[in-house]
């Protein structure tokens, strides 16, 4: 473990090294203009310490949003190229009106003057007391508002984005004057290159006469204002180099509770492991000398345990067609999760490459469509179904299909409040046409291929009459056995989640992918042990019905993950409106579906396998 250890930390160290591979860093002559863009703005969270965030929405606004009414550049705002993921995750990104020039210091410059109606106000009003942020880029690097210090080590730190307003004593105040600075460093070729960027809004009277004013700018919801927007912008040389700009958003706070829980689940899931192997490998060992030393000796004695259910145990199981398109769906995220999780560990996913997680993601899984319709196609075949062609197209459209009726309605509701979350119609379109053209033609391709192969070979033939299945213990029964089957697999990851929780709800970047790989393998690791001791219990008991009982056991983690989504709800955010709920919870129990296929799969795969290779080893006549 020491070894996989050491190894983990060199990985991590190497993504620290490398954060935009591919991607060259821009030079900027003095004067010359550096573009500021701007992206939605986002709800937001009041304290460094990840551990007290509170969140009152999760709907993200364009900036340029009509209500909002800030300072449009000349000839209006133009949309700025991105990837499909990063629109589908929710990133708006605009030019703006601020002018920025390479060393170019500039005091109190106007933005603009707008007039905020009555309805801008108190919308301003309610998203500055739900901590909205704005989102700012600089050059690929997010506007930081707050430099923190590490209380530990020193080192400085910085948020992504800035609040809005600010909330003192009940009053409201809008912030309409920008402090931005610009961190640059002179690169060896003596031109100059972007390291860092500190925005500090500030409020400010209608009336100030200068921008050091302390008067604040008061909003009042019942009331039409004119307002002045300002900015000045201060260059400061830094040290830093262009190569680690990143590492001060990236700033893993607090690292060691990481590797406390991290070598916490570790341990836990190798003691686990260990103890599952154990008393398979001495249970089924001794079963299997017993077994065939009866057969030896020629006595005729009762066969009891699992030997005797050699004529059921690979009887096909009911409604064969859905286990085999889940399991098709389930090797097809198997697959793409890790090979995204590698991908990312080699730092090629970082949030400095925006959207690029999403994208690889929706790519990988589009073209990972032949390996399900492979897998569900072959397992179809072994549990001896005919309706190849129905198969064919139901493994491509089910699990797919259902997450993007859930997106689509998700969709509704977010076009319904005016958030920019909602997917806009060409992306949808897209996305689409993506899995028509591409991932449903790959899968049906997947199957045929299997189809025309031989299935799995099985080592006892199956009975034509199938056998009564015995009283069952009540230690097997169907929710008991499946509620504690989940809760293993859950525990291993149930740390992780919460910062994954926190950077899908609270827009906090997330790049612990080292942990993250890991805790995959643990989770995958403890889901297979778990479903194999309960399928060696249940076969032993007489009971054949395995094949959907160790699906739904393995997959029950994903019931825990959901309810572990609810207690987030409760405690992290604190939702206002119907519609936040319903996307919350809507969004929950997508992931939890997904969670549910991927690891359901993957305890059917290990009882599968390990239910072949146990009836191997006995001799039957
Ligand atoms: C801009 O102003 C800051 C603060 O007054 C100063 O430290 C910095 O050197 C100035 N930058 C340039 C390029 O003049």
């Amino acid at each position: 473990m020491l070894s996989s250890l050491v190894l983990l930390s060199t990985c991590l160290g190497l993504a620290n090294a490398f954060y935009l591979p591919g991607v060259a860093p821009t030079d900027y002559d003095p004067d010359q203009q550096v573009p500021l863009f701007v992206n939605t703005i986002t709800p937001g969270y009041s304290d460094s310490d990840v551990g007290h965030s509170h969140s009152r929405e999760i709907f993200s606004y364009d900036y340029y949003n009509e209500i909002l009414k800030f300072c449009r550049p000349e000839g209006g705002p133009k949309s700025q190229s991105e990837s499909i993921g990063s629109i589908l995750f929710g990133d708006r990104i605009y030019n703006s009106p601020f002018e920025l020039f390479m060393l170019k210091n500039e005091t109190c410059k106007t933005l603009c003057k707008t007039q905020n109606s009555v309805v801008t106000n108190s919308f301003l009003l309610g998203t500055i007391s739900a901590n909205y942020q704005m989102n700012w880029i600089v050059d690929g690097l997010p506007a930081s508002g707050v430099k923190y210090q590490d209380s530990q080590t020193g080192e400085p730190f910085y948020s992504v984005g800035f609040p809005l307003g600010e909330v003192a004593d009940d009053n409201v105040y809008l912030h309409n004057h920008y402090d931005i600075n610009i961190e640059y460093h002179q690169s060896t070729n003596g031109k100059y290159r972007v390291v860092g960027v500190l925005v500090s809004p500030k409020s400010m009277a209608k009336n100030a006469k200068s921008c050091d004013s302390e008067e604040k700018f008061l909003l009042k919801a019942d009331d039409k204002t004119d307002v002045t927007y300002t900015y000045s912008v201060i260059w400061t040389e830094s040290p830093n180099i262009w190569a680690t700009r990143w590492d001060k958003y990236l700033h893993v706070f607090n690292p060691s509770i990481h590797w406390f829980s991290l070598i916490n689940s570790a341990t836990i899931a190798v003691f686990l492991v260990g103890l599952v192997a154990t008393i398979l490998l001495r249970g089924v060992r001794k079963d299997i000398s017993q077994y065939n030393e009866i057969d030896l000796n020629e006595e005729v004695q009762e066969d009891s345990g699992w030997k005797l259910i050699h004529g059921d145990v690979f009887r096909a199981p009911s409604h064969k067609l859905l286990l085999s398109v889940f399991l098709g769906s389930g090797a097809q995220l198997i697959v793409m999760s890790g090979i995204t999780l590698s991908f990312s560990l080699l730092g090629l996913l970082s949030p400095s490459n925006r959207g690029s997680l999403t994208t690889v993601v929706l790519i990988l899984y589009i073209f990972l469509g032949s390996i399900g319709g492979y897998t569900s196609a072959t397992f179809y075949k072994t549990f001896g179904g005919e309706s190849f062609k129905l198969l064919a197209i139901v493994t491509p459209l089910l699990v797919p299909g259902i997450i993007f009726a859930v997106f689509l309605l998700l969709n509704f509701f977010l076009i319904f409040t005016h958030s920019s979350g909602a997917v806009p119609f060409g992306t949808m379109l897209a996305t689409v046409l993506i899995w028509f053209l591409i991932s449903v033609p790959l899968s049906c391709v997947g199957s045929f291929v299997a189809f025309k192969k031989d299935p799995f070979k099985f080592p006892v033939r199956t009975n034509q009459i199938p056998r009564q299945i015995p009283q069952q213990p009540k230690s097997l029964n169907k929710i008991t056995s499946t509620l504690l089957a989940g809760i293993l697999p859950f525990g291993a990851i149930s740390v992780e989640l919460y910062y994954i929780y926190n950077s899908l709800w609270l827009n906090k970047l997330y790049y612990m992918f080292g942990f993250l790989f890991v805790y995959y393998g643990l989770m995958l690791l403890t889901t297979s042990a778990v479903t194999v001791l309960l399928t060696y219990f249940l076969l032993k008991n007489e009971n054949y019905h395995w094949q959907w009982r160790s699906f739904v056991a393995a997959g029950a983690s994903s019931f825990y993950i959901f309810l572990y989504a609810l207690v987030y709800l409760y405690r992290s955010l604190q939702l206002k409106s119907f519609a936040s709920y319903a996307i919350y919870i809507g969004y929950s129990l997508l992931i939890s579906f997904i969670m549910f296929i991927l690891t359901g799969s993957v305890g059917f795969l290990s009882s599968f396998f390990f239910t072949r290779r146990i009836y191997s080893e006995i001799k039957v006549d």
